[in-house]
């Protein structure tokens, strides 16, 4: 096939997105495919009708390639394309938005509430401990957790390491104490459960893309029963979603209370291939390579 790799782009997540297109565009060229790697700019659609590819397979993270923008794109130029279609990609990049779809079919997830950014000077919008988010990031950017002995009255001024600064709005969650867990779907199927154990502080940018900075337990070291809701959860979300392809569902779990500790965070339509990335590590421990991983999503998206 000849398949153009759509990598790059504009959004926070632009390095870790060129770190997972190089690898998915290495692999297909050992697959035999024909590929071209583009570089997702302005001018996208214009470089596509001129390669006129049997496939887009979309590594972008973030907007505009995970938002439903790229797949709108795709779609009205009759091009086909891998992982989720435009509506699944509105909802599953909004976590409000997810949050809204998802809690009324019992899929357990945290409270919480956007905040205006301005407001964070005045107040705690939630009790502590309490998560700043922006509602449409990923890789943890602007993240930031907010506990009881935090010495600061403005989380923003003390504590902001993302590009705050352009949000206007926040989602604000309970902290949910515990572990962190995240289970990929590939077809309709939960591949596993991988709890990550950053060394320091919390699973943020660094630790998720600096080797050695956590730890990846595939399979978590869990009670059955928790790695079954993990797996049954990440399957309702991708099905009740529309996901398509892989999908990778992201949990904290307290595990002081059983399984009624377990939250669903997100759903990523867009997860990491990256050196370092979750899906492929769990494909892996299921016998399935790299390359094997990135031809069953081509065959998916063809099917
Ligand atoms: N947003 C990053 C790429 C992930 O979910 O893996
Ligand atoms: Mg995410």
């Amino acid at each position: 096939l000849h398949i153009a790799v759509l990598m790059g782009g504009w959004s926070a997540e632009r390095d870790v997105s060129l770190m997972s297109g190089t690898g998915i565009a290495d692999a297909l060229d050992s697959l035999g495919h024909r590929v071209t790697r583009v570089d997702m700019d302005r001018a996208v659609a214009t470089r596509l009708a001129e390669i006129k590819p049997d496939l887009v397979f979309n590594a972008l993270h973030g907007t505009p390639g995970e938002d439903g923008t790229v797949q709108g794109m795709l779609d009205l130029m009759g091009l086909r394309y891998t992982h989720s279609g435009l509506v699944t990609s509105v909802i599953a990049i909004d976590k409000q938005l997810t949050k809204q779809t998802l809690v009324p079919l019992g899929i357990p997830m945290p409270g919480g509430r956007m905040v205006k950014t301005a407001d964070l000077f005045e107040r705690d919008p939630l009790p502590r401990p309490y998560v700043l988010k922006p509602v449409n990031e990923g890789s943890s950017v602007g993240v930031a957790i907010v506990m009881e002995d935090s010495d600061f009255g403005n989380p923003i001024a003390h504590d902001a390491k993302g590009p705050w600064g352009e949000f206007d709005e926040l989602l604000a969650e309970p902290f949910i104490r515990g572990r962190e867990l995240t289970t990929a779907v590939l077809g309709d199927e939960a591949l596993g459960v991988t709890e990550l154990k950053p060394k320091s502080g919390f699973y943020d940018y660094d630790a998720k893309y600096t080797d050695g900075l956590t730890e990846h337990v595939c399979p978590a070291d869990i009670p059955d029963d928790i790695a079954q809701a993990c797996g049954r959860i990440a399957v309702d979300a991708h099905r009740a979603l529309g996901c398509r392809g892989v999908s990778r569902a992201d949990f904290r779990w307290d595990d002081g209370q059983g399984a009624d500790g377990l939250f669903l965070l997100e759903v990523n339509t867009q997860p990491g291939m990256t050196r370092l990335s979750l899906v492929p590590e769990q494909a892996r421990h299921v016998g399935m390579g790299y390359a094997d991983l990135v031809q069953r999503i081509v065959d998916d998206a063809m099917a």
